[in-house]
């Protein structure tokens, strides 16, 4: 597959896949990245490079909140970079997070079931909010708050269900087919633009 060619003067694409903790953003992110001749970039990765420290740490020395005041600095550092980007499930917990997400296209929220996260979440001691915790009860917390944030951030909703990575990844880009032809004809309305998608979306 060739590599997406991003020219110079053109508008460009960088997807963020948002969704709750293990539903798939750096493992499809990663895939998609690949597809697109881009670069993928995990943003907790990212706040963890930059701290010198692990989400755990970070949450046991700092709180949710000093974590959630990283997580803002390191999105509005890496938004609009030509990358994939996989947020952190809470990224949409900060207004400010939420209209930067707004602002920017495309935005893919990739949707489970609360079954199937917690059977893949459950024992994590890497993630703080879950760790030593039944994963059902709290992802169904978390849902309560955070589907309509994640719901007001997407421009297309995957619902998953018994989609394999592999057809989740071919959903996406089928999206992003669609994405591209409203762009291309001023249709997408976002700060952001279209990327050359050519070489990669007409190589069927
Ligand atoms: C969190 C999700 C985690 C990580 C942190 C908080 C959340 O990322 O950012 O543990 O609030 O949902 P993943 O969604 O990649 O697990």
């Amino acid at each position: 597959m060739d590599p997406v060619i991003i020219e110079e003067g053109v508008c460009h694409m960088y997807p963020v896949l948002i969704g709750l903790m293990g539903c798939g953003k750096s493992s499809i992110g990663k895939l998609l990245a690949k597809e697109l001749g881009i670069t993928f970039l995990d943003l907790d990765h990212y706040i963890v490079e930059k701290a010198g420290r692990t989400i755990p740490e970070i949450f046991a020395e700092d709180g949710e909140e000093g974590f959630r005041d990283l997580e803002t600095e390191a999105l509005r550092e890496v938004l609009g970079s030509p990358v994939v980007i996989a947020s952190g499930g809470g990224v949409v917990m900060r207004e400010e997070n939420r209209v930067m997400l707004e602002a920017h296209s495309p935005v893919i929220w990739l949707k489970s079931s609360l079954h199937f996260l917690a059977g893949r979440i459950q024992g994590d001691e890497n993630r703080p909010l879950t760790a030593g915790r039944d994963a059902l009860t709290v992802l169904q917390q978390l849902a309560e708050i955070r589907y309509p944030y994640y719901t007001r951030c997407a421009d297309y909703i995957l619902h998953r269900g018994q989609m394999n990575k592999a057809a989740s990844l071919h959903a996406v880009i089928e999206y992003l087919k669609q994405w591209k032809y409203e762009c291309e004809r001023g249709e997408v309305l976002s700060q952001e633009s279209c990327m050359e998608l050519d070489s990669f979306l007409t190589a069927e």
